[in-house]
């Protein structure tokens, strides 16, 4: 079966898994590695004709939508009329847990199967267009993850690579990593922030003397924690998650409610770190076999919202009836 998506008239349904961050966010931005996964909590758009766009029957509200504005002027013609878009999501906003990529990709990749269909690699590649422009910063990692499903390593590891990525500056080379099966505790601290903020705020930080070596210590521990990753060695990863969360709170991405959330469930757990932009926003953490329900527990009674995930095999995709 080919991986494309094909061409399909509306009114259609599209979705997409949202995404964690597991290693090298913020230095992905810089050219860094990254390893990421696609988690099974999907945001899911129903999309039809329509005089005028409209965003759960709001024209207003549609007008006012940046990613749904930079996706339609790139890839719509005004021609064909408009799009009432119906989002439906599991997936929490502002939370670091990928609602902005799978947004961008369920939209693209609804738009660009009523236009004739694309191929994935495309769709990965309009999917970064539409977030970066709406956002003004940042890398494909979380569109790439929300396209290519499964665990994808940005920059580093030896995976078959899906695409590569430009912004004009600099690129990104995208690559398949087989899944291990694991579980992973996501936890939303209920602190919302954005992306692009703690981006900035970041950038300015890596001005300093010290950028450089920050630098290469974000890079030294994703690139061990791709290898773990790929070659399943489960005991290396607690500690380099640790490792990794140090590193974004040295770059000012921790909050007291993100330390919170780490200290009530360490004691069941591997490791844990900051996932996504940080400043708030998430955790992931690897869990001690057998203590997904407790994490959940320790998660709630601190105030956090706890999901137990595991990598989705599929990124976006039409929803389509048949075997
Ligand atoms: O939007 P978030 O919270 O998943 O953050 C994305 C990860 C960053 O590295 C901070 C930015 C980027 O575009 O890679």
């Amino acid at each position: 079966m080919s991986d494309a998506i094909p061409l399909a008239p509306m009114p259609l349904a599209a979705r997409a898994p949202g995404k964690c961050i597991l290693f090298g966010e913020h230095s992905v931005v810089h050219g860094g590695p990254e390893l990421l996964l696609a988690i099974d909590l999907y945001l899911q758009v129903g999309m039809s004709g329509a005089p005028e766009f409209q965003l759960a029957g709001d024209a207003a509200a549609a007008r006012a939508h940046p990613y749904l504005n930079e996706a339609r002027r790139m890839y719509w013609d005004e021609a064909y009329g408009g799009v009432e878009v119906e989002p439906v999501s599991r997936i929490p906003r502002a939370a670091g847990l990928g609602s902005s990529a799978a947004f961008c990709a369920a939209v693209v990749c609804g738009l660009s199967a009523a236009r004739g269909g694309v191929e994935r690699s495309l769709l990965a590649e309009r999917s970064f267009a539409v977030e970066r422009a709406a956002q003004g910063v940042g890398s494909p990692g979380d569109t790439s993850a929300v396209v290519g499903g499964g665990y994808v390593a940005i920059n580093a590891g030896a995976g078959a690579i899906l695409w590569e990525l430009t912004d004009g500056e600099r690129s990104w080379r995208v690559r398949r990593v087989v899944d291990p099966g694991w579980l992973w505790l996501v936890a939303y601290s209920g602190v919302p922030r954005s992306t692009a903020e703690a981006v900035r705020s970041v950038n300015r930080r890596l001005q300093a003397p010290d950028g450089a070596e920050l630098l290469a210590k974000f890079a030294e521990v994703a690139t061990l924690g791709i290898e773990a990753v790929a070659a399943e060695r489960r005991e290396q990863i607690g500690p380099l998650l640790d490792e990794n969360h140090r590193l974004l709170r040295e770059v000012g991405v921790s909050h007291p409610r993100i330390e919170t959330l780490i200290d009530a469930i360490r004691p069941i757990a591997e490791g844990a770190k900051v996932t996504g932009a940080g400043a708030g926003g998430s955790i992931v953490a690897l869990l001690r076999p057998g203590h997904e329900v407790d994490a959940l527990r320790r998660t709630r009674a601190v105030g956090g919202r706890g999901y137990i995930v595991r990598a989705s095999p599929n990124g976006a995709r039409l929803v389509t009836s048949g075997r």
